[in-house]
């Protein structure tokens, strides 16, 4: 008997050797391995023989069904790495041995980057060209840099602009309270503690504000500030620039109207509004719509550098990443760019 499965181990070697294709090699699979096969059918009569024959039956009956296993395994792994073949750019087909180079190579779909990355590339490309420096800041930031400094001291309503998620301090000693920045504006504090004007730079950042989200709110943000400082500079070098950018951004679509407004480390304050002239959604249609708050530099803040007095101007700017986005790409939801949702990224 056993002796007959030593014969079915070679005919089945013999025959899985020109199995062509995963159909046969199911049948083949079935003929040797299958409930019904020789083989299980030697298991089931196991249980006539005696003890000790049982023990050296059943042995030699395992082995040929590794054997017959690892045959099939080889073979499904084969047709496995043939199939992984439509990677490459022309197909091999096996039979004729003919490779058609005229069969279009199948698409191996590619990452995308973020749309938030494609408006920030794009907005420091356009103020890259207009000599604008990169600097970045801390996330985590002191009460000082994101409030005092820029004349937002505690108690004052103004505060009450930023909703702020406070970090507990680490020991008593800690000085200065620490928070996650509501603003890219701090590093208007920082970069000018340590550069003398004249300057340009922008500020990209994430921001963090403790509110409730909802469609055009989430918790956390990304700002680009600006900040340009000179001896001879006015709010009509501001509106140049701001014009030249959201121009190009949106492609000459837009109406672009300044409006007064307040924040407390800039004087003038100013609020820039945009209008679509062909607006992809009716929601956009015929409305002004907020993009960057704005302003002359509040002299006290030249002050709180240690700046010469009268000697130097400059003009501010915060600019809302998401809300650019959005209006650019008509993405209906902010809370959108951080889902994770691959099929909004695959859109980009
Ligand atoms: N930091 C302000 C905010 O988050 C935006 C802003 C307003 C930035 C006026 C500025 C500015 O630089 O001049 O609401």
């Amino acid at each position: 008997m056993v002796w007959e499965l030593f014969n079915l181990l070679k005919t089945a070697e013999e025959e899985i050797s020109s199995v062509q294709n995963e159909k046969d090699l199911e049948n083949w699979r079935i003929k040797y391995l299958g409930r019904k096969s020789p083989l299980s059918l030697f298991f089931k009569e196991l249980k006539n023989f005696s003890p000790s024959e049982k023990k050296e039956l059943g042995k030699k009956a395992n082995e040929i069904r590794k054997k017959l296993v690892d045959l099939y395994e080889k073979k499904k792994n084969e047709f496995q790495a043939d199939n992984n073949l439509h990677f490459s750019p022309v197909k091999q087909n096996k039979k004729t041995n003919f490779f058609d180079i005229t069969q279009p190579g199948k698409k191996t779909p590619l990452s995308h980057l973020h749309p938030l990355t494609l408006v920030f590339n794009e907005l420091t490309d356009l103020f890259g060209n207009l000599g604008f420096q990169i600097v970045e800041g801390p996330d985590i930031e002191t009460e000082y840099y994101n409030f005092d400094a820029l004349r937002i001291p505690e108690d004052h309503p103004a505060r009450e602009m930023w909703d702020t998620f406070w970090l507990a301090p680490k020991d008593k000693k800690q000085k200065s309270k620490l928070l996650l920045r509501t603003h890219t504006s701090p590093m208007q504090i920082r970069f000018m503690e340590k550069h003398q004007p004249p300057f340009r730079i922008i500020v990209p950042g994430r921001c963090f504000r403790y509110e409730a989200t909802d469609f055009s709110h989430e918790i956390q943000f990304h700002q680009i500030e600006g900040l340009v400082v000179d001896e001879n500079v006015s709010l009509a070098n501001f509106k140049s620039i701001v014009n030249n950018i959201l121009m190009t951004f949106f492609r000459k679509n837009i109406e672009i109207r300044f409006r007064n407004s307040y924040f407390p480390f800039v004087s003038p304050g100013i609020e820039v509004d945009i209008k679509f002239k062909k607006a992809k959604s009716s929601v956009y249609k015929n409305k002004w719509l907020e993009i960057m708050g704005a302003g002359m530099v509040h002299p006290e803040l030249f002050q709180n550098v240690g700046y010469e007095k009268n000697q130097w101007q400059g003009f501010a700017f915060g600019l809302g990443v998401e809300r650019l986005t959005m209006l650019k790409y008509n993405i209906p939801d902010i809370r959108l760019f951080f889902s994770s949702d691959i099929r909004f990224l695959k859109q980009f």
